[in-house]
């Protein structure tokens, strides 16, 4: 299949590792030119082959100034993967969440995404683009929590919608893709979630990984991996889904019951 994205220019945000990563490198193997945005720049980020810019896509300040440097570099954008998200996410119930946890992860996930998708709408209408926000199952299935990040991610779902409804006249499509469990850093390292809901659990990482999905009920048995997220947004990137704007396509292995 001709996915023809050759000589088109990206901004992938969350671009250090995991799933944004695999996003630059399947976006570079398909000739795109690729402003990736992190705060940090990792040897793999260095290595996939984009523009590597260093912001914190949590202010609004920092997401200006990281569409500054992709536009100097890019001149204009054809595509934004709004993936930036997570955040310090803790093993904790709605009671135990303060004011400054929901502002944290209403920043890093919601606003992130609002703040960058009104940046680059103006050059995303003129070259007749397309955006793909990454949310997650847990918006659908909030009780999985943590409860401050799944309402985020249902409110980025329901912004993909309503932008893809109201720029869909002027030629830009808008498209969500929520992951179930994909193996990055955010489960593997034991400084982040994955570690924290092993220990809660008494585990060790590996165990975690072995239990995790047959226990959350993942159809296929295993994580997914950072690869198969970003194959799904390629797809909705390139012309092949000139038909597809304002969908959710959840990418979990299975782990949502629901139609
Ligand atoms: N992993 C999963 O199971 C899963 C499931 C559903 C949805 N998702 C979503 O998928 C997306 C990617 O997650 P992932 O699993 O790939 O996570 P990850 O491995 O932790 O990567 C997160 C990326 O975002 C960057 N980042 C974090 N905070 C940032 C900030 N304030 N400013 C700029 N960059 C920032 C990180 O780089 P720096 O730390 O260098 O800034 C890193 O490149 C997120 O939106 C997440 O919510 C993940």
């Amino acid at each position: 299949m001709n996915l023809n994205l050759d000589s088109k220019t990206a901004i992938v945000t969350g671009a250090s590792r995991g799933i944004g990563l695999a996003i630059v490198k399947a976006l570079v193997a398909e000739g795109v030119r690729v402003v990736g945005v992190a705060r940090s720049v990792t040897p793999g980020l260095k290595d996939a082959g984009a523009i590597a810019v260093s912001a914190d896509l949590g202010t609004a300040e920092g997401v200006t100034a990281a569409f500054d440097a992709a536009v100097s570099e890019l001149g204009g954008i054809d595509l934004l993967v709004n993936n930036v998200g997570g955040g310090d996410l803790k093993v904790q119930g709605f009671l135990d969440t303060d004011d400054e946890q929901w502002a944290h992860l209403i920043d890093v996930n919601l606003l992130s995404t609002v703040r960058a998708s009104r940046l680059a709408l103006p050059s995303l209408i003129e070259r007749k683009g397309a955006i793909v926000n990454i949310s997650t199952v847990s918006a659908r299935m909030p009780g999985l929590g943590p409860v401050a990040y799944a309402s985020a991610k249902a409110a980025v779902t329901a912004l993909s919608k309503a932008l893809a409804e109201e720029f869909g006249p002027q030629g830009v499509r808008v498209n969500t893709v929520s992951p179930g469990f994909v193996r990055s850093s955010i489960y593997d390292s034991p400084d982040d979630f994955g570690g924290k809901i092993a220990a809660a659990f008494g585990m060790e990482i590996p165990t975690f990984f072995e239990q995790a999905p047959g226990a959350l009920g993942v159809t296929t048995g295993r994580f997914v991996e950072p690869e198969e997220i970003a194959t799904a947004v390629v797809f909705l990137l390139s012309a092949a889904a000139a038909s597809i704007t304002g969908a959710d396509y959840v990418v979990d292995g299975g782990m949502l019951k629901a139609v």
